[in-house]
């Protein structure tokens, strides 16, 4: 093998491991935010921020004293729903990076079609979050957010995987 094929071997490697590392943490970080939607519902802290995007008409409800007093809900209830929707943020920049990565620097079409289906189902998912709380947690919807969230992690593990066990 020719030092320049060495090299591109070389790079082309670097490439997929820097690929593995942003989906496998993308991938964690989505079972992070289930466990998160998880224990919001649990502890009925479904509509602890009662409207959407904003909570209290605010991006930060705990800065404003006023609303802590005036809410029926805990401030444990107020944080986790507030916790679910900024974690949701940031997943959901990993997977859009993710589904570009996929895109520029993954060949396998495995791998390039369920990081698409994630970002894919991404806008859904956020969507259905919201109506979970601007619906009153209607069943269908929870049962819709619930099921979206684990297309979108199937999704991810798929893409994770499929490129980690490719040998080319
Ligand atoms: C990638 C994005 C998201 C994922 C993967 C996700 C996932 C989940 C999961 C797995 C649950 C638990 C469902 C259950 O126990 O039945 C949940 C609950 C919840 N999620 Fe999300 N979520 C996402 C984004 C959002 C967004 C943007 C909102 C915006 C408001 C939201 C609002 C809620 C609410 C209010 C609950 C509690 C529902 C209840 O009380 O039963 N989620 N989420």
């Amino acid at each position: 093998m020719t030092h320049t094929s060495n090299r591109t071997v070389s790079v082309e490697r670097d490439s997929r491991v820097a690929y593995y590392r942003v989906s496998g943490s993308v991938l964690a970080g989505t079972v992070v935010l289930m466990l998160l939607g998880a224990y919001t519902s649990a502890i009925g802290a479904g509509l602890a921020c009662p409207d959407w995007p904003a909570c209290y008409g605010t991006v930060v409800p705990f800065l404003h004293p006023e609303v802590m007093a005036a809410t029926p809900y805990t401030t444990l209830q107020v944080f986790a729903e507030w916790a679910h929707r900024g974690v949701a943020s940031v997943v959901g920049l990993g997977i859009v990076g993710t589904a570009l990565l996929a895109h520029t620097r993954q060949k396998r079409p495995l791998v390039r079609r369920t990081a698409a289906l994630a970002v894919g189902l991404l806008p859904v998912q956020v969507l259905l979050g919201g109506l979970t709380v601007t619906r009153d947690l209607q069943p269908a919807v929870v049962t819709g957010h619930l099921g979206v969230a684990l297309l979108i992690l199937l999704s991810l593990a798929t893409a994770t995987v499929a490129d980690y066990t490719t040998t080319a």
